[in-house]
């Protein structure tokens, strides 16, 4: 992995060069693990009232109009709601892709960057979807999204599904502020935390079930062990107290930097 290699994406996917130097046996006639070899489900669980709303708010989207029932069902199942304020930039021009978004109100910005300097090329106004190119096309993100008014959008599809141990080398675990907590005209990731050798990083968002809370970056070359869900559940199971007892201590150092605590932690702890 490689300096400024992206380990793990806020509300994203851990993805990139990542070195897999561990796993656990494979016994290809142990047919016991099948059913843990499927790809595990993703549930954001809702209010009824919050299902109603999301189930209107997909229903003319043009990318879902193929789905049979049980398919539509698992998408609403796997969206999660984004609250943002004005100024808030919910995508990044030529950043990794991470989510999918249905609006469901509010109006946002498109701009692009033309000769380095950003355009705006047009505007979403309380209905529509944006961010599935970067998806679709394993690209970076074609343009930057920014909410005009407070809006509500539902966010589908990449899932955490790692966890991962440095072996060497340095990780710099950064978060990005909302506008709403900014005092400038930018929307800047802040450093919040480095790993090194023996410590851990990913584990909130399995342990919580929430999007990724934060990103991971390489700080020069780095090695980490990386563990799949399945395999962080059924290994680290018994730690998993001790995991949720941290939360607490990444809540206090986030209501220091931020003011608040970001709202990372579980809501059905
Ligand atoms: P993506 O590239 O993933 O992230 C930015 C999104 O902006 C992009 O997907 C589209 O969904 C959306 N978008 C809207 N208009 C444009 C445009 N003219 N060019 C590129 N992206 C656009």
């Amino acid at each position: 992995m490689n300096s400024a290699d992206r380990v793990t994406a806020q509300n994203n996917l851990p993805n990139y060069q990542t070195i897999l130097v561990c796993a656990e046996a494979f016994n290809p006639d142990d047919d016991e693990d099948d059913d843990e070899d499927a790809e595990p489900k993703i549930i954001y669980p809702k209010a009824d009232e919050q299902r109603i709303r999301l189930q209107e708010t997909c229903k003319d989207i043009l990318l879902f109009k193929n789905l049979d029932t049980e398919q539509m069902s698992q998408v609403l199942d796997a969206m999660f709601e984004r609250l943002v304020s004005p100024g808030e930039h919910v995508i990044d021009q030529d950043d990794d892709g991470d989510n999918f978004y249905v609006i469901e109100r509010g109006t946002y910005d498109i701009s692009v960057k033309v000769d380095g300097i950003d355009c705006c090329i047009g505007t979403y106004n309380n209905h529509g979807s944006f961010g599935e190119l970067a998806l679709m096309y394993n690209t970076p993100r074609a343009a930057t999204i920014i909410a005009t008014s407070p809006g509500a959008l539902w966010g589908l599809g990449d899932s955490a599904d790692s966890f991962y141990i440095v072996e060497s080398g340095e990780v710099k675990i950064t978060m990005r502020r909302t506008k709403s907590q900014l005092n400038v005209e930018e929307n800047g990731a802040v450093e919040i935390a480095r790993c090194t050798r023996g410590q851990y990083f990913g584990e909130l968002a399995l342990v919580t079930n929430k999007p990724r809370a934060a990103s991971a970056y390489a700080v020069g070359n780095v090695k980490c062990l990386v563990m799949d869900v399945q395999a962080f559940e059924r290994l680290l199971g018994p730690c998993m107290d001790i995991m949720k007892r941290n939360i607490v201590n990444y809540e206090e150092q986030l209501v220091e930097l931020f003011g608040t605590n970001m709202d990372i932690s579980d809501p059905t702890a």
